[in-house]
């Protein structure tokens, strides 16, 4: 199996890889899963290695997928929590980089504040992967493009409408990847929770180069008109349970339920990266319904994981 040109690098937000890179990634994932249902459960390029996955935040997928992924590579995975190590009591995240690197050949980190995956890759000499950050959660559009791409055949030109939070973490990594595939973008959110600035001008400037276009708009009932998929996320992410009550309000009228659905039209999939908090962004009947693709999607982060660490892990 040859896999080009991305050893050795990190991955932090995306912004520093190519369409080519992230299309490479999505098709490499999409040939690990048909292997995997060929009966090829196991496919050791990376036998011998060893990653290590520190958690900073709670994670059922990222931590499972990930495990499970290099497993199936043959690889070796560590799960850490930040505070069992000696981080938590104020070692610093340079020394952790500098000493895990010696022992690892990757890691993988869900941190609170983005700064520190930044950190902790300045100072790694193995690749780090980002799986969640404040800012981003690059991972999980990689495995969201990929899922879309297995049910649209293609990335370039859908609409894709995000519902909800505006400066949510995993809309930030669909709207960096997404403008560097091609898509149109639109993002339904309150006027005081739009996306982060420097997030839009990476995403508008990649966009400008492949015909993507990103729209940022008040009502979500004008905006899902004739999308291709619609996505949204909870509404008070990990670490923001001070403001959840301040966000709730605001966010009342961008639930994804089936009233929301119909005026998009039966081409919209469903997407939400998951957890959902049910009965808030998303109803039951929505989420468990005929256009609801988050089991796939979910299943996904672990065949676009296998991708990543094959191809990142020297
Ligand atoms: N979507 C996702 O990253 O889920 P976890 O928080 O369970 O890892
Ligand atoms: N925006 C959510 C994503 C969880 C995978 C959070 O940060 O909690």
């Amino acid at each position: 199996m040859t896999l080009y040109n991305l050893k050795g690098r990190h991955l932090v937000w995306l912004v520093d890889y190519t369409r080519e890179d992230i299309l490479h990634i999505i098709e490499t994932g999409i040939m690990f899963k048909r292997r995997y249902y060929a009966g090829e459960r196991v496919i050791p390029v990376l036998s011998g290695r060893t990653i290590a996955m520190i958690f900073e935040k709670p994670s059922t997928r990222t931590r499972v997928s990930f495990d499970v992924a290099a497993w199936q590579l043959g690889a070796k995975a560590i799960s850490l929590s930040w505070n069992e190590l000696q981080l938590g009591r104020g070692e610093t995240i340079g020394d952790t980089a500098r000493t895990l690197s010696r022992y690892v050949d990757g890691i993988v980190a869900r941190v609170r504040e983005h700064g520190k995956i930044v950190e902790l890759s300045r100072y790694s000499r193995v690749p780090v992967i980002n799986g969640l950050s404040d800012l981003v959660h690059p991972v999980q559009a990689l495995g969201d493009y990929m899922t879309i791409m297995e049910k649209k055949g293609r990335i370039e030109g859908l609409k894709i409408v995000f519902v909800g939070d505006g400066t949510d973490n995993v809309l930030h990594s669909l709207l960096l990847a997404g403008s560097k595939l091609g898509a149109h973008l639109v993002v339904a959110s309150p006027r005081e929770l739009r996306p982060s600035k420097e997030i839009l001008d990476h995403a508008l400037e990649a966009a400008r180069d492949t015909g993507g276009t990103i729209e940022i708009v008040d009502n979500p009932e004008d905006a899902v008109a004739g999308a291709d998929i619609i996505y949204t996320d909870v509404w008070v992410s990990m670490g923001q349970e001070a403001i959840a009550e301040k966000k709730i309000e605001l966010l009342k009228q961008y639930q994804v339920n089936s009233r929301l659905m119909e005026k998009a039209g039966s081409r919209a999939l469903f997407m939400h990266c998951l957890p959902a908090k049910r009965g808030q962004e998303v109803t039951d009947d929505v989420i468990d319904g005929p256009q609801s693709i988050v089991w796939d999607q979910a299943e996904n982060r672990l065949h676009v994981q296998k991708a990543i660490l094959a191809l990142l892990i020297p």
